[in-house]
């Protein structure tokens, strides 16, 4: 966590004077419901103990100054000219995402001096940008007085995502659980409705530990888009079939989905299946952790793993291994790879007495498999982004 008075301190130094306003927001582990939050479905994630932070004083000319800490770099512009997207999609351009969204909200942004600073390890699963995106909006929000509710914050940082300036058709997840986590729990997501129901997480029995494969998602943005684009031509090709409007692939039952699965290609077919029982793994996976059957709990995760490592096909060698790994060590409950896949974190729910033997092995085994040392993160769940006067 960023101390307040960091953040107060870092941004004199920059500016020179004393921000008026600042923001948080955190970065998130998603425990169970992957790839499902864009197909209409359930996902269960929790906020980790990694944040974004922005400080803000507004101007009286219609300049933007942006300071990011982590590229130790300026970006200047003017509101009074439009904001055009950099063409780089660099973390300038996450922050003029979301003050367009404003703009075209009908909101008058005024010129700012603007300080970034986090410390959510970028590229590695646990939605920094998602993170960013949200603590930005937040803050443009309490700026502005714009008025929006924790859902559409989400919804407009989610935009920013979508837009030409970022260029990932994303889901709510990332945006929704940074807006509106609770300390100590995880938080049930409905991805159609936007209904959340929060579900507690007895951080006396598991800590949620987080392995830094460390392999950087070098592909992901595509990969993503791809697979998002198939299972849309799935739904499509369910609907023709079956002749019922789903909505959504959430929505195909699954008597239908087995009826109709051998006119469909090798991959729709497997995109579907992997949304479909991924879905009943979260729900069966909530009633676990209220019930405190963390064992069963456990080997859901690893059945979420095998469907996404098998069925969607978004792992790799490096998760694969940790998950293996994982599975050998005592006091490990499961373990299964976490976010958009390719790379970056997985996720395992360990017994408290055990972490520390766990980070042990796992780093030993891990290394020598790959000659690189994952990063191993302890976290229980956290709160949500807020903003605050800064003093
Ligand atoms: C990324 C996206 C999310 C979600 C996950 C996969 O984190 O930003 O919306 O789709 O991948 O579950």
């Amino acid at each position: 966590m960023i101390s307040n008075e960091y953040v107060i301190i870092s941004f004199n130094r920059i500016f020179s004077l004393h921000p008026e306003l600042m923001s948080s927001a955190p970065g998130r582990v998603n425990l169970i419901g992957e790839h499902t939050d864009y197909n209409g479905g359930f996902v269960l994630p929790a906020a980790i103990n990694r944040e974004i932070r922005i400080a803000a004083r507004t101007r009286h000319d219609r300049i933007l100054r942006l300071y990011s800490e982590s590229f130790a770099e300026m970006f200047e512009t003017s509101l009074a000219t439009g904001i055009i997207p950099s063409g780089k999609k660099g973390w300038q351009d996450y922050f003029l995402a979301v003050v367009d969204g404003f703009v075209k909200r009908g909101v008058d942004v005024p010129g700012m001096d603007i300080y970034i600073c986090g410390d959510i390890p970028q590229g590695a699963g646990l939605s920094s940008s998602a993170a960013y995106e949200v603590c930005a909006t937040i803050l443009l929000n309490a700026v502005c007085n714009a008025g929006l509710s924790p859902c559409e914050i989400a919804i407009l940082a989610q935009a920013a995502e979508h837009s030409p300036f970022v260029g990932v058709k994303c889901g709510i997840m990332d945006q929704l659980i940074s807006v509106m986590a609770q300390a100590d729990h995880a938080l049930l997501i409905d991805c159609h409705t936007l209904e959340t129901m929060p579900v507690p997480f007895d951080s006396s029995r598991a800590k949620i530990v987080l392995i830094n494969s460390m392999k950087r998602r070098g592909l992901v943005d595509s990969e993503y888009n791809r697979r998002r684009a198939e299972c849309e031509d799935g739904l499509r090709i369910m609907r023709k079939l079956s002749g019922k409007e789903f909505p959504t692939i959430r929505h195909i039952p699954a008597d239908v989905f087995e009826r109709f699965q051998e006119s469909l290609t090798e991959n729709h077919r497997r995109s579907i299946r992997h949304n479909l029982t991924e879905n009943e793994r979260v729900h069966h996976f909530s009633k676990c952790l209220a019930g405190g059957d963390y064992e069963t709990a456990g080997r859901l995760l690893y059945a979420s793993h095998e469907s996404l490592r098998t069925d969607f096909e978004i792992s790799c060698a490096e998760l694969d291994c940790i998950v293996q790994i994982a599975s050998r060590c005592e006091g490990v409950y499961g373990c299964r790879m976490t976010g958009a896949g390719f790379g970056g974190c997985a996720v395992a729910l360990v017994e408290p007495t055990h972490v520390e033997d766990f980070a042990l092995v796992m780093s030993v085994e891990y290394e020598k498999s790959f000659s690189i040392l994952p990063e191993i993160h302890v976290t229980s769940p956290s709160a949500g982004a807020t903003a605050m006067v800064a003093r």
